[in-house]
């Protein structure tokens, strides 16, 4: 009878059965007579026990010296293990060497940041790093699956560009045979295009600033998913991005319970962020209330990580701030019917810390105003022209936001910092590996 191949993940399914698993070794410990390895596969973590009784002397001894990520075929009896979190263990009869591995540098011990992220395309094998990259691969699936299910089409934006949307102060400059180009800060406004011609389109992909603030919410490389959607006002576009963030916490909740207590994160606070609705919270009364609770702030400035963090904890929830001053906001915003100095837009705040999570607007429809406000930033008419085309043929009204990726990652597993939430992260004194 020929012995399975299994992934360790699948172990549940052949309990008494002997089968063999492709492995790493993690940790290992062990007595004179028993030999615990601790292995991963890519599909989970569990312990297979070696017994020197029950198998040779020479195999014995290759299990008492494998080294930390040695990669090996163990073939051995699954059996409930109610001691662990996983359920199941092995009892090892034979173990083949594939690769061997020498003086590992991330030991069991403790080690620095800095230390792991030189070394991330090891670290990437460790328990913490895996459970939050998995995490981030359920937010990309559900994302596909939440827009599908809406009727959006995805529209690839390009990554090299010539315009400079989000600001000129950040831009990553590039050569693009003798002009110059910018690594794109978004791609909404391809998106504008593309919802002019297929009506609800979603762009996702990676997005670059150069920020040189150095904090945990800021990448240099960030992915940023950026939903537009034609004949829709602002409002309509607040209900779908609280439908869209409360989705995807539930498909987390639903998909990832393992790994969401590796990384001992609360999800009954993660459930009580999907229910709906999230307040709205108008940036003036937001500013009320921030001066009311001791804040040192004036109408028009904007919002710092205390301010973020304070503004969101008060309700509990992830909480929408609309109508900032348009000074601080981007020339496409739509101004706001009655006020001058405001425009229609909106940021979600997680709380706990997190800080902005998406940014939208709905966009101003007037080819003169748009005109006007581009050549007041200081931007090109040239490199905008095709920009204009979308008021001059058939305009209509629209709204759109981002969201990025990285920011909400690291708000659905609770990490620290957001270089956690992306395999390489890109940041200011980081560009390796
Ligand atoms: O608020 P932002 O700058 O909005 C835009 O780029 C719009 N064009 C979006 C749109 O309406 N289509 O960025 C959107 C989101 C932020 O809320 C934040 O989550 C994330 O992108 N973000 C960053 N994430 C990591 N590192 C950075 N440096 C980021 N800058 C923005
Ligand atoms: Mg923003």
């Amino acid at each position: 009878q020929e012995i399975p191949t299994i992934q360790i993940i699948d172990a549940k399914n052949y309990v008494g059965q002997t089968v063999k698993i492709g492995a790493w070794l993690r940790q290992k410990r062990g007595s004179g007579k028993l030999a615990f390895l601790q292995l991963r596969d890519g599909s989970a973590f569990f312990q297979a026990v070696v017994v020197k009784a029950d198998i040779s002397e020479a195999l014995f001894e290759l299990a008492k010296n494998l080294k930390q990520e040695t990669s090996l075929y163990v073939t051995g009896e699954i059996h409930e293990d109610a001691r662990s979190s996983f359920g199941y263990e092995m009892a090892v009869s034979n173990i083949e060497i594939i690769g061997e591995s020498h003086d590992y540098p991330i030991t069991p011990k403790e080690h620095g940041t800095d230390f792991l992220f030189d070394e991330r395309h090891l670290y990437l094998r460790h328990l913490k790093p895996f459970a939050t990259l998995k995490i981030r691969n359920t937010l990309i699936a559900a994302t596909y699956e939440f827009f599908n299910n809406e009727g959006f089409t995805k529209l690839d934006s390009p990554l090299l560009t010539g315009s400079a949307p989000e600001g000129t102060t950040d831009l990553f400059e590039t050569d693009y045979f003798g002009e110059p180009a910018f690594l794109s800060q978004t791609g909404q406004l391809y998106a504008e295009a593309g919802a002019m011609a297929f009506g609800k389109v979603f762009t996702f992909g990676p997005t670059f600033r150069a920020e040189k603030s150095k904090t945990r919410r800021h990448l240099t490389e960030f992915w940023m998913i950026e939903p537009e959607m034609a004949f829709m006002h602002q409002e309509e576009s607040l209900v779908i991005q609280e439908r869209y963030i409360s989705f995807l916490i539930s498909k987390v909740l639903e998909k990832n319970e393992q790994e969401l207590d590796i990384l001992e994160r609360d999800k009954g606070l993660l459930q009580s962020y999907t229910e709906l609705p999230y307040p709205r919270v108008s940036y003036d009364d937001a500013i009320k209330l921030l001066q009311d609770n001791g804040f040192d702030v004036e109408w028009g400035v904007d919002f710092g990580s205390p301010e973020e963090t304070f503004l969101a904890n008060h309700f509990a929830k992830p909480v929408f701030i609309v109508n900032f001053p348009k000074a601080i906001k981007a020339f496409y915003m739509k101004r706001h019917a009655t006020r001058e100095d405001v425009v229609v837009s909106a940021d979600l705040l997680a709380p706990e810390g997190y800080g902005e999570i998406i940014g939208g607007s709905e966009r101003d429809t007037d080819y003169d105003y748009l005109k006007q406000r581009i050549e007041e930033e200081g931007l090109s008419l040239e490199e905008y022209g095709w920009y204009l085309d979308l008021r001059q043929y058939g305009s209509v009204p629209h709204a759109g936001f981002g969201l990025g990726l990285e920011r909400l990652v690291t708000f659905v597993t609770g990490e620290e910092h957001i270089r956690e939430a992306i395999p390489f992260p890109r940041m200011t004194n980081r560009l390796r590996p």
